[in-house]
């Protein structure tokens, strides 16, 4: 148990508790306002996160912040953005079940510091470890459920929305289902 983002922060950058440590240039740890009451969640950092050490920064990144902006939230104001896997995997391969088993601690540690009212996984990897292994993002997006007090929703990756545009309409309607959500069960995200 962490009393302090600096305290967390400062015992996972130096880990090396599974492979990917050996090939990573930098742990991806995550950005965000620390008071966010809403926490997103990927898979593990690509390259472009991997070289600059911060959550969704190439193509995917930027179309995330679009729709980000759409419901009005933003990566440096009103939510927090971290991975199941804080270092990227060689060649962008899915984290292996058993990296996801030893790095899914940082992300619990996060999660209890920050303790979000809604956490929205982008993309199946995502969802499968936090809600559900046999979860489909095709049938189950934009659906919420609770869990130990917080509620879960589960949404296209925006690297999967770059290779089919077609499910961005779908997508936008997850992220307008998220903004009632919010200012169902949120404080201050709006008003941060
Ligand atoms: N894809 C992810 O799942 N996470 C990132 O941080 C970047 C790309
Ligand atoms: Fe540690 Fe996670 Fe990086 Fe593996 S992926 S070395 S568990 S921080």
């Amino acid at each position: 148990m962490y009393e302090s983002w600096e305290a967390l922060r400062a015992d996972c950058l130096p880990c090396r508790a599974c492979p990917l440590a050996d090939t990573r240039t930098n742990l991806v740890f995550g950005v965000g306002s620390e008071t966010a009451e809403v926490l997103f969640v990927g898979e593990g950092p690509g390259e472009n996160e991997d070289l600059q050490g911060e959550p969704f920064v190439g193509r995917g990144g930027k179309l995330l912040d679009k729709y980000l902006a759409a419901v009005e939230l933003d990566r440096h104001k009103n939510i927090y953005i971290a991975n199941i896997v804080k270092c990227r995997p060689p060649h962008n391969r899915d984290p292996k079940p058993e990296e996801q088993a030893e790095c899914i601690r940082w992300l619990r540690e996060q999660t209890r510091l920050l303790r979000p009212k809604i956490i929205v996984c982008l993309g199946r990897i995502a969802a499968q470890k936090l809600t559900d292994p046999d979860f489909r993002v095709t049938k189950q997006h934009g659906q919420f459920i609770e869990k130990g007090g917080i509620l879960f929703m589960g949404t296209f990756h925006p690297a999967a929305l770059l290779r089919n545009p077609n499910q961005k309409p779908d997508a936008l309607e997850d992220f307008l289902v998220l903004r009632a959500k919010i200012l169902e069960v949120c404080d201050h995200t709006y008003t941060d």
